[in-house]
């Protein structure tokens, strides 16, 4: 299977990703693709030998269609058979997201459903919880819903605030997210649940 994965920054997420993609794994990564062309993920992306695509968002506009259209040129010459988002911070259409159903993964920095949107660290703390953590979803209209796929768990320390939390939660994500990818190329569905 060949798995295209959407960045906008560091693609810290798409390095785990790509480098668990090793072996008898069933996937292997054919195309990083970014809104951002200066994101870091891409010269990394390059280094591992994987195909690059820089879409810049910018010159559409709220053409998001568009966008979209030539995003998808990238994805369809590369071949993807799944679309994961790993740090993609652009709000996909629904028409988009229709035309990949069932082949496209995201991953946010919550415990979902709680935190959809941004700023989910503060958020948590701010509500005064004790966990926090992230989740694997698969992709449907709906910013930040769809059936999920896994979760890793965190404890909120006292004194945290949203840069500490979120250093607990990054390394998590770089372990579920791989985990839940391999079980998807496998066609399992059934949840990762950590620790
Ligand atoms: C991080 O905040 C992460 O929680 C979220 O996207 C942001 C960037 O991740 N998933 P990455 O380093 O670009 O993968």
């Amino acid at each position: 299977l060949r798995v295209a994965i959407l960045i906008s920054g560091g693609g810290s997420n798409m390095m785990a990703l790509a480098d668990s993609m090793t072996g008898d794994h069933p996937a292997r990564p054919c195309l990083v693709l970014s809104n951002d062309p200066d994101a870091g993920g891409l010269t990394r992306a390059q280094a591992m030998g994987i195909p690059v695509a820089a879409v810049d968002h910018r010159p559409f506009g709220r053409d998001r269609a568009a966008f979209e259209a030539l995003m998808q040129t990238h994805l369809t010459d590369a071949g993807a058979d799944i679309i994961a988002l790993a740090g993609f911070m652009r709000v996909l259409t629904p028409n988009f997201v229709a035309r990949h159903a069932g082949r496209m993964l995201n991953i946010h920095p919550s415990l979902l459903p709680k935190y959809k949107g941004l700023n989910t660290h503060a958020r948590a703390i701010e509500a005064g919880d004790h966990e926090a953590g992230c989740s694997v979803h698969e992709v449907t209209p709906e910013l930040d819903d769809g059936p999920i796929l896994g979760q890793a768990r965190v404890p909120v320390l006292p004194g945290d605030s949203a840069e500490t939390l979120a250093a607990r939660v990054l390394p998590m994500e770089h372990t579920l997210y791989p985990l839940v990818l391999r079980r998807f190329a496998q066609g399992d569905r059934s949840p990762v649940l950590l620790p």
